[in-house]
């Protein structure tokens, strides 16, 4: 293994095992190329004129100007995608199979471009690059290519209904697809989106977040070049309650598809509600549980438990930010998981041993300071942490609290930053019980090797996905999504393919004499 690779965390620690190549560096003299609105697969200015600044989080800087795309400019966009959806279109005229061949070619230009976007995505989130590289863009890869396999295979069944008839379903693509993304996985959001309603023949109309535009407007370039006709994907960088709310209330968008805080989830469902009643999925925040026994591989679950809250600055709606601990093992397990904690490293996320970058900005950072005080002040035992690091960006130091109870703010309510829970259980119905009580249901963990234990467990929680002995195992194949107030729908999969079709009955009379 390289040593560039034995330098990063468990993420990475595997990437380079058997392959001769070198690790990749970032993309030193990178020149910005897209930053406009891009409708009909070409580049406009904003119709007011707006732009606004994006930033790197490692040092507050502007990266440089975005056109701010606003109502009027979704409109152009809406009505690209829509006219790009008419029957007889060169999109809807395709062959299944030719939508697979474009996605596959948009996967291979994706590769050859790798490093620059990994760059890119690095200075405009702060993300580490070699995370970035390994996790983001390779998921990104596998999932446009998992998809392109789908396009020919969306089928509907012949039913044996009663009577003299014929019934058959087709699986017709919704429609024109509003799609409204965060900023914690800003590329890998905007594939997850885009290609399951590609693989099913959709158009797009697809909103960056505001702090993270650049790749999503350097895909604009790559979906150009790959064939996919015009006007099929449109992407419209600018803020939410402008852009994004044009969106989730158009009359003439079939299907709106969000990530992000629940929050703005309900704004959504609300707005799909009182518009046209479009078709909604929901992928929101979460407080996912964990949960160690006391015959674990302590090994293995003090250092998966580790990253799956620290994992991305803390900045993953899976983060599992409540640990609970079995009291016979408690004391070590905290005592490791601080060690684990302070042993992260800090620093410029395009140096390959960084682990941890800057959070994506200062409101965000402010409310993750301001919930590490309200955990001091109600008592949680603060480890290790708990301030800002460095002279310059939005960093914040991994911070672990024991001694944590149920009803305090930092165990209720999603911290989105690096900040660890331990508490501490005894008895599985017990804790079975504290886990589920929360509005959220995304994901949950458990560590144990006792086989009645995790079937019982992963039963009983109340969560879209059960990790076992891991963490943030998350693949294109599985489905993804929540339970309660962590969301609607599934995305990745095959499931994923439900959200962007509609089912159509056809029903034939059948001439008597042919039965
Ligand atoms: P947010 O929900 O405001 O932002 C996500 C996306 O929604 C962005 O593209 C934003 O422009 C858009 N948006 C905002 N207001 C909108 C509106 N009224 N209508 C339509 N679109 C709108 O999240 P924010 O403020 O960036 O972060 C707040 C909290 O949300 C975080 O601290 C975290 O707890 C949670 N969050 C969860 C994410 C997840 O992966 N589930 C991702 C990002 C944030
Ligand atoms: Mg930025």
């Amino acid at each position: 293994m390289s040593e560039v690779a034995s330098r990063t965390d468990g993420v990475l620690s595997n990437a380079f095992d058997g392959l001769s190549i070198s690790p990749p560096s970032p993309v030193m003299d990178l020149q910005i190329k897209y930053t406009k609105i891009f409708i009909n697969n070409s580049w406009h200015d904003s119709l007011n004129g707006d732009t606004f600044p994006t930033v790197d989080p490692s040092n507050g800087c502007k990266l440089c100007d975005v056109q701010e795309g606003r109502e009027v400019d979704v409109e152009l966009a809406v009505k690209a995608a829509r006219e790009a959806f008419r029957p007889g279109s060169p999109w809807r005229r395709l062959d299944a199979s030719e939508r697979g061949r474009l996605l596959n070619r948009l996967a291979e230009l994706v590769e050859r471009d790798v490093t620059l976007l990994s760059t890119l995505e690095s200075l405009d989130s702060g993300k580490p690059f070699l995370h970035t590289f390994f996790v983001d863009m390779m998921g990104i890869v596998k999932t446009l290519r998992y998809y392109a396999g789908w396009c020919d295979k969306v089928q509907g069944r012949t039913i044996p209904v009663d009577g003299e008839y014929f019934t058959y379903t087709r699986h017709e693509p919704v429609g024109v697809c509003g799609q409204i993304i965060p900023w914690n996985f800003p590329l890998m959001m905007f594939v997850w989106k885009i290609a399951p309603a590609l693989c099913c023949g959709c158009t797009i109309v697809i909103k960056p977040a505001e702090q993270t535009p650049l790749t999503a407007l350097h895909m604009g370039a790559l979906i150009k070049e790959a064939g996919f006709p015009a006007g099929v994907v449109n992407i419209v960088p600018g803020y939410g309650p402008t852009a994004g709310a044009a969106i989730a209330r158009h009359p003439d968008i079939n299907k709106v598809s969000f990530t992000g805080s629940t929050e703005v989830g309900k704004l959504i469902q609300e707005a799909a509600g009182k518009s046209n009643l479009k078709r909604v999925t929901l992928e929101l925040g979460g407080k996912s549980p964990i949960i160690v026994f006391p015959d674990a591989d302590l090994d293995v679950a003090v250092k998966e438990t580790h990253e799956a809250v620290f994992f991305n600055q803390g900045q993953c709606c899976t983060a599992g930010s409540r640990l609970f601990v079995h009291e016979s093992i408690y004391r070590d397990f905290v005592r490791r998981s601080v060690e684990c904690a302070r042993q992260r490293r800090l620093g410029n996320p395009l140096h390959p041993s960084t682990q941890q970058g800057p959070q994506i900005d200062e409101t965000q950072r402010k409310r993750i300071l301001e919930l590490i005080e309200s955990g001091v002040r109600e008592g949680a035992r603060l480890e290790c942490g708990g301030c800002t690091w460095g002279d310059q960006g939005y960093f914040l130091e991994p911070t672990v609290f024991s001694d944590v109870t149920d009803d305090m703010r930092i165990a209720c309510e999603e911290i989105f930053g690096p900040v660890q829970q331990i508490m501490s259980f005894s008895t599985s119905e017990e804790v079975l019980a504290r886990a589920n009580d929360s509005y959220y249901g995304l994901a949950a963990g458990v560590f144990s090797k006792d086989l009645d234990t995790v079937l019982h467990v992963a039963a009983a929680l109340q969560a879209g996905t059960v990790w076992v002995n891991c963490y943030n195992a998350v693949n294109c194949q599985s489905p993804f999504g929540g339970f309660k107030m962590s969301g609607n729908g599934r995305e990745m999969g095959e499931y994923g393919l439900q959200e962007y079709t509609e089912v159509k009955t056809v029903t034939i009379r059948l001439p008597n004499k042919m039965l």
